[in-house]
């Protein structure tokens, strides 16, 4: 039976939604926020996560911000059971694939988990899609595809042949393997968003990024020394050839980027076919612009010394996001100093909570 794109479903919640949608890995850091706009612009939301990386509470948070329900699924997308009777249970229409690992470190020291999660995990998810007639898919893909761009500002036709670790590669195969798909089946509608650095948290300072370890990233680093869980930060590298020796990124508020995936879904409401776009904001910030405009918003000083490069870090890496604005017309608005108050009020959120 095909189901219709706009085929509104009436009682699941006890409301009417627009659309049933899954959202794979919707109780990490940009799924949950991607839940709550979902539900707010009144479309049900089934989430689907086995908890590697995110904790069961923040379905009560997410349910709270939107004031509605949703419904969780705890398991794994591989597991083609689990997926199985989700999908017969709900007339899914749409689904938000989010479910995966994410880090480049540790995808270089256990490669094939990060294969068979990100991977086999969207195969098995696409075998389900197929069964049941859904084919309106948006995936969470990476900057880190374009590996060590060849030109800045990055755009969606620099080359994505050589990603610099198996992470990145995982996102490449499965970016190859969507096309292959839409390709072969013109009713798909896929839109694959290169993701390039997503920071800050949910302005209500109630969903955000929480590392269970100590943090890899720069912006979630900066903010548990500002609140002091962590002493110092670390500048890797200080002799690149950008604008002040320090690695330059194109940081992008997680509410632009969900609000991406919101114009993404508008999208392939009107066209099939197979889009792949950079959401990023366009602007390159630099490790020391970053720190400063931190200090700048919180009136905290951030202590830090400068060491070594960090194996694999290229100099400059930000995007030309034109094209999303074009098909999409979305943009990202928010500014640097927005991003840098969210996640400083998550992080104290997150120590009150502890404390
Ligand atoms: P996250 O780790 O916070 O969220 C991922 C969620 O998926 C977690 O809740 C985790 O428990 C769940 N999950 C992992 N494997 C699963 C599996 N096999 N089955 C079911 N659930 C599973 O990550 P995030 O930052 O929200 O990233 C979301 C997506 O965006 C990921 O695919 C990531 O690769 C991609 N991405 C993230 C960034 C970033 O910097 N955060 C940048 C580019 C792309
Ligand atoms: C940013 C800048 C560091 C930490 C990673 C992934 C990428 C994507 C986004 C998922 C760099 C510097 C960092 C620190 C520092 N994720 N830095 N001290 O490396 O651009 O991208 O996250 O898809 O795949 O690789 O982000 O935040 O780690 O680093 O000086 O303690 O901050 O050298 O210049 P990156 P990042």
């Amino acid at each position: 039976m095909h189901k219709g794109f706009l085929r509104p479903v009436y009682g699941s919640y006890g409301v009417d939604s627009l659309l049933n949608i899954l959202v794979t890995g919707g109780l990490g850091y940009i799924g949950s926020q991607a839940c709550v706009a979902l539900v707010q612009a009144g479309h049900g939301v089934v989430v689907l996560d086995d908890l590697s990386n995110s904790q069961r509470s923040v379905r009560e948070q997410i349910e709270k911000i939107a004031g509605s329900e949703i419904h969780l699924e705890i398991g794994d997308i591989r597991d083609e059971e689990c997926l199985c009777r989700l999908f017969n249970e709900f007339n899914f229409s749409v689904v938000f694939h989010f479910a995966g690992l994410k880090s480049p470190l540790e995808s270089v020291a256990v490669p094939v988990d990060y294969y068979d999660c990100n991977v086999n995990g969207t195969l098995s998810l696409l075998k389900q899609m197929k069964r049941s007639q859904v084919k309106t898919l948006v995936f969470s893909s990476s900057a880190s595809v374009y590996g060590i761009p060849a030109e800045i500002p990055v755009t969606e036709k620099n080359s994505v042949t050589n990603p610099s670790h198996p992470y990145g590669r995982s996102k490449l195969v499965v970016e190859n393997i969507l096309a292959d798909l839409s390709s072969a089946d013109r009713e798909w509608r896929i839109a694959c968003l290169r993701y390039f650095n997503p920071v800050g948290a949910h302005p209500s300072g109630l969903l955000g990024e929480n590392p269970q370890t100590i943090p890899c990233n720069l912006m979630p680093y900066i903010v548990r020394v500002a609140s002091g869980r962590l002493e110092k930060l670390s500048v890797f590298g200080v002799d690149y050839s950008t604008v002040d020796g320090t690695g330059v990124r194109d940081y992008i508020h997680v509410q632009d980027l969900v609000e991406g995936h919101l114009a993404a879904l508008n999208y392939l409401e009107c066209n099939s076919g197979f889009i792949t776009l950079n959401l990023g904001t366009g602007q390159g910030v630099s490790v020391l612009q970053l720190i400063h405009e931190f200090e700048n918003v919180t009136e905290i000083k951030i202590p830090f010394v400068t060491t070594e490069r960090r194996a694999g870090d290229v100099a400059e890496c930000w995007a030309d996001a034109s094209l999303a604005e074009n098909m999409l017309g979305w943009k990202a608005t928010r500014t640097l100093a927005d991003m840098c108050r969210d996640a400083w009020r998550w992080e104290q959120q997150c120590l009150q909570k502890s404390s």
